[in-house]
């Protein structure tokens, strides 16, 4: 990652040394309208006679590129439509598409839109969000690569070095979930993840316990050690923990953390198997999400478990008609080895909560049934609490992470019996796969403990072409609310 500094800043917008200065326009009443109030009257007719000189007239997302000699010390202006009434969340996505556009610009200032804190938030998130690339694994296509923007200013009376420091630090955990997401699976191994999650927490307030394989078999995690046992590289448990003097409540993060997801002897096709390399991204979130805690200093109590292994054709065992023994004992036939996350999470479930935890939170790429029920950009949210799932919910909005709740109706519960052990991993396939496995998942959490299962198969990862804040691959989705419900849970 190149270096990505943000700053707010309450000077006037068009005395910034900038490579670009980003504004907000609008059409008021059929007339062109430059929005921000920084920028002066004469200054703004300026704007707005080059504006219309090339045709521009102010239509929400219309964006212009115009000189700023003679107006702005910035070396050119872009004006940007914004529509009325727009919602702080697509204020963040508008300033996402105005950023990935400006890709090739290292220093760019916003005078957007600034009502309140929140729009500077928005803003500034919006930015910080868009201005990311993976370049990594490139070599001779490099130099075709546009460098995203660099120095991020967001004029603003409703900012401060605080807030920047803190969108800064949750940007950078964002983003380092991202390169972990985008990382090829070969290069991403189970060991590999914790080696590079080891890596990011040294210097910060954070504990890390590893079982290795044999440890795993040692202990009884049957679940990891079946869906790992395909593969010649070996899976891992990783557990995180953060624990600030002062802290009253516990909350357990567990993430699925299939580094690469072939199906196993239960095949998936061809045609896109590849998406599969994101299949780590709920273990990318969690541990994603303790480190941004940590850095926040929220005064609250985390563990985040990454539940790791690779989903390969091979081996010997957990294939299908196998029984396995989950941490704890209970124990699952495995129908279909292409169900496979919640075995390894159901490891993790049951070891986490050993510890009591007063929350619990899993996030997964569980089911292609998300993805065909609720699109690429909804994350789905159950659990076995009403009230919890509601306060994930609200964490959720509050951040603009798009997620919606979701019902464990109890008449799936008979369709995961097995005629030979306690669970089977899969149903009749009538429909209901979503909740099936969030209803799977139930069985390995206490019935008294707040559970909340976030099925993320659809927005954890941008197939598609770029948009608003996102580029193509890892989104880094479910940090924001889980920063978020730590922030309300640590002021309980
Ligand atoms: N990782 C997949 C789910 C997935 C599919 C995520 C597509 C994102 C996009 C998961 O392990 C899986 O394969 N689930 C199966 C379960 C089925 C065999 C009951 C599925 O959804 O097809
Ligand atoms: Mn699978
Ligand atoms: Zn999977």
């Amino acid at each position: 990652m190149t270096n990505l500094t943000l700053r707010f800043a309450s000077t006037a917008p068009t005395a910034a040394a900038l490579d670009v200065l980003v504004v907000g326009v609008a059409e008021v009443n059929k007339k062109l309208t430059v929005l921000p109030k920084s920028i002066t009257a004469a200054q703004a007719k300026k704007i707005t006679s080059a504006l219309s000189a090339v045709g521009a007239v102010g239509k929400a997302g219309e964006q212009t590129r115009i000189p700023a000699s003679g107006i702005a010390s910035a070396a050119s202006i872009l004006a940007v439509g914004i529509g009325a009434d727009i919602s702080t969340e697509q204020l963040r996505q508008l300033t996402g598409d105005v950023t990935r556009a400006l890709a090739g610009n290292k220093r760019v200032g916003y005078a957007l839109r600034d009502h309140d804190h929140g729009d500077a938030k928005a803003v500034a998130e919006g930015a910080m969000l868009a201005a990311y690339s993976f370049t990594e694994f490139r070599n001779s296509s490099l130099v075709d690569q546009k460098t995203p923007v660099s120095a991020i200013t967001i004029f603003s009376k409703h900012g401060s070095k605080n807030l920047a420091t803190e969108i800064s630090k949750l940007v950078g955990a964002i983003h380092f979930a991202r390169d972990l997401g985008n990382t090829p699976p070969s290069h991403l191994p189970p060991a590999e993840f914790v080696a590079k999650a080891k890596k990011e927490i040294v210097g910060r307030a954070i504990t890390a316990t590893i079982w290795d394989e044999k440890k795993l078999v040692a202990e009884g995690f049957g679940g990891i050690i079946g869906v790992g046992q395909g593969s010649s590289r070996p899976p891992r448990l990783l557990k995180l923990e953060y624990k600030p003097k002062g802290a009253k409540q516990h909350i357990a993060l567990v993430g699925k953390g299939i580094t690469f997801d072939t199906g196993g002897i239960s095949l998936k096709p061809g045609l896109n198997m590849h998406d599969m390399k994101f299949d780590m991204s709920g273990a990318g979130a969690v541990v994603a999400s303790i480190i941004a805690i940590a850095d926040l200093g929220l005064k609250v109590h985390v563990t985040a478990w990454a539940a790791l292994a690779e989903n390969m054709p091979s081996g010997t065992a957990s294939r299908p008609g196998d029984v396995l023994k989950i941490y704890g004992g209970k124990t699952v036939e495995v129908l279909n080895t292409d169900a496979e996350g919640r075995l390894v999470l159901a490891d993790a479930l049951v070891k986490a909560n050993e510890s009591k935890p007063n929350y619990i939170v899993d996030i997964a790429t569980l089911t292609g049934a998300q993805v065909l029920g609720m699109g690429l950009r909804t994350a789905a949210i159950m659990a076995n609490n009403d009230e919890f799932r509601s306060e994930v919910h609200a964490a959720a909005q509050a951040t603009g992470e798009d997620m919606w709740p979701m019902p464990l109706p109890e008449f799936l519960r008979n369709e995961i019996n097995s005629s030979v052990a306690d669970l089977a991993n899969i149903g009749s396939g009538k429909g209901g796969g979503m909740q099936l496995a969030g209803i799977f998942l139930r069985e390995f959490v206490p019935k008294d403990l707040p559970w909340v299962h976030l099925d993320v198969a659809g927005p954890a990862y941008n197939q598609g072409s770029p948009y608003a804040y996102n580029t193509i691959g890892s989104t880094g989705f479910a940090i924001r609310t889980m920063v978020e419900l730590a922030r309300r849970i640590a002021a309980r």
